[in-house]
């Protein structure tokens, strides 16, 4: 027999020494509950051996209660799910009426706030970033993870979970996924990188947080690249900082340019191996231009290398971060495209003499990571899981990109130009300027085609395309994919 999960009690206070009998408070309390909605329709009520229980009172005054809010339609009681509040509720709409209006924001004084969120987006999302579809940008191929291994990883934890695992865990992270990574990071992206360097933090965005508040002052200027990736850019505008765009080329970041707009910045943020979005790497003599400012300046250098794991006409470009020989660059990376974004897994590899800086912001903010998928995450590492997952990935990801830009050749022409395909996991298409890009972003959504506006990506003068993601639309859907996106180009 299907067993009932035990129901969440609600607050109720019985007075013994009232005059109103037992039954009577316990079901004027439920009603209330009830219609001022802290019990909404279809939630579980706990059964009357339990209620009476945590009562302290027998269970004759519950089942009365019960059998009174059942008789008056308040609960309902269903076969094989216990006794529910009524999904259709007498006086509901009088009451819950008179509730709102008890929580009125004008009634309730002055409501002082920080106005720094009103600078960054507030509409809920557009719709080009509404769920799942073809060229979802970050979206990466979930049917290809290997599940059955990664369950069997974490089954593995589970049953080797000890007291300590049950406790506050390393504030830099598990002391195992950070082993892995700098070893990881050391070869694969030749970082300059110690275990004590490494902290675990929830996703790069997390790292850029906690970067920002070790780093920059309230109006810091900061030099961000122009396209740039605009969730970086809002943690900058939350930080109060003032934001010089640095127009990117076909080289990256034009470290003149940003020297001549505001030589003392106090930090740059770029995506050296794959811009994001236009998807072209630094050039070696821009690297040391960015590396020469910074020393010369005292500034500091974010490097976000969020999806450099993927090349496809090359070997992956070594980090920025390798290349620094005065510890000047703060390095950002994530699972998100590696293993995939719901997992909230990113990490810092910080300069030495600024490690108990971060420590002490990271611990003011959430005392640490949670422990148990960085250990398994560690494990997937160790065990050759991920290098296997990332061969695969390189290899699927290689034929989608490729089927896209000949589907783009073939049925555009020349009537767009596409950027930055020789990694990562998205490419870009310009558009002639002028163009409205959002509006078709937003008519291509409703067909189910998740392409982002380019222009949305721009602080200042904006550049028209699209930014098209390839990591979870199947080579197979790509062609008549593509076909629809020039539909939607062709109407005027
Ligand atoms: C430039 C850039 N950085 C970082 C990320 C990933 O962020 P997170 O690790 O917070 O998921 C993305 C995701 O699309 C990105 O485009």
């Amino acid at each position: 027999m299907k067993r009932i999960a035990p129901a969440i009690h609600p607050v109720i206070a019985v007075d013994r020494g009232s005059p109103k009998a037992l039954h009577r408070q316990i079901y004027d309390a439920y009603r209330a509950a009830i219609l001022d909605g802290s019990l909404h329709p279809r939630q579980r009520i706990p059964s009357s051996r339990s209620l009476a229980s945590e009562l302290g009172v027998s269970r004759f005054p519950v089942l009365n209660a019960y059998a009174q809010l059942l008789a008056e339609g308040y609960l309902e009681s269903r076969i094989g799910a216990g006794t529910l509040v009524s999904r259709s509720l007498p006086e509901q709409l009088t009451l819950c009426a008179s509730s709102k209006v008890r929580f009125a924001p004008s009634s309730s004084g002055p409501r002082p706030f920080v106005h720094r969120p009103l600078l960054v987006r507030r509409e809920s999302s557009p719709p080009w970033l509404a769920g799942w579809g073809a060229f979802g940008v970050g979206q990466v191929a979930v049917d290809q993870f290997p599940l059955n291994v990664w369950s069997s990883l974490i089954a593995r934890r589970c049953r080797s979970m000890d007291t300590k695992s049950f406790h506050y865990g390393d504030q830099m992270g598990s002391e195992a996924l950070r082993e892995t990574l700098a070893s990881y990071l050391r070869t694969a992206r030749s970082l300059h990188c110690e275990v004590g360097q490494v902290m675990i933090t929830s996703g790069s965005q997390h790292a850029l947080e906690i970067s920002a508040r070790v780093l920059l002052d309230s109006k810091s200027s900061v030099w961000i690249e122009e396209p740039c990736y605009r969730l970086a850019r809002e943690v900058f505008v939350l930080t109060g900082c003032h934001l010089v765009p640095v127009p990117v080329d076909q080289e990256g970041l034009d470290v003149v340019a940003g020297i001549k707009r505001c030589r003392k910045a106090r930090a740059a943020f770029v995506t050296p191996s794959h811009q994001f979005p236009l998807g072209v790497t630094m050039s070696a003599t821009r690297r040391f231009q960015l590396l020469d400012w910074a020393q010369r300046t005292g500034s500091w250098i974010i490097e976000d290398d969020y999806d450099a794991e993927y090349r496809y006409e090359s070997l992956p470009i070594a980090s920025l971060q390798g290349l620094d020989a005065n510890a000047r660059v703060i390095y950002i990376g994530t699972f998100s495209k590696v293993l995939f974004p719901s997992l909230r897994l990113g990490y810092v590899v910080i300069p030495p003499d600024l490690v108990d800086h971060f420590l002490a912001i990271r611990r003011a903010m959430d005392l640490g990571p949670p422990t148990f998928h960085q250990e398994v995450v560690a494990d997937f590492i160790a065990e050759g899981h991920f290098a296997r997952h990332l061969r695969r990935m390189r290899v699927l990801y290689s034929e989608r990109r490729q089927v896209l830009v000949d589907s783009i050749g073939k049925e555009l022409e020349s009537k767009v130009k596409v950027l930055g395909d020789e990694a990562g996991m998205h490419l870009v298409v310009t558009l002639p300027n002028g163009s409205r890009d959002t509006e078709i972003a937003e008519r291509a959504a409703r067909q189910n085609l998740r392409i982002w506006p380019l222009s949305t990506s721009y602080l200042g003068e904006a550049n028209s395309g699209f930014i098209l993601g390839f990591g979870s639309t199947p080579v197979e859907e790509i062609p008549a994919a593509v076909r629809k996106f020039q539909k939607l180009l062709a109407v005027k």
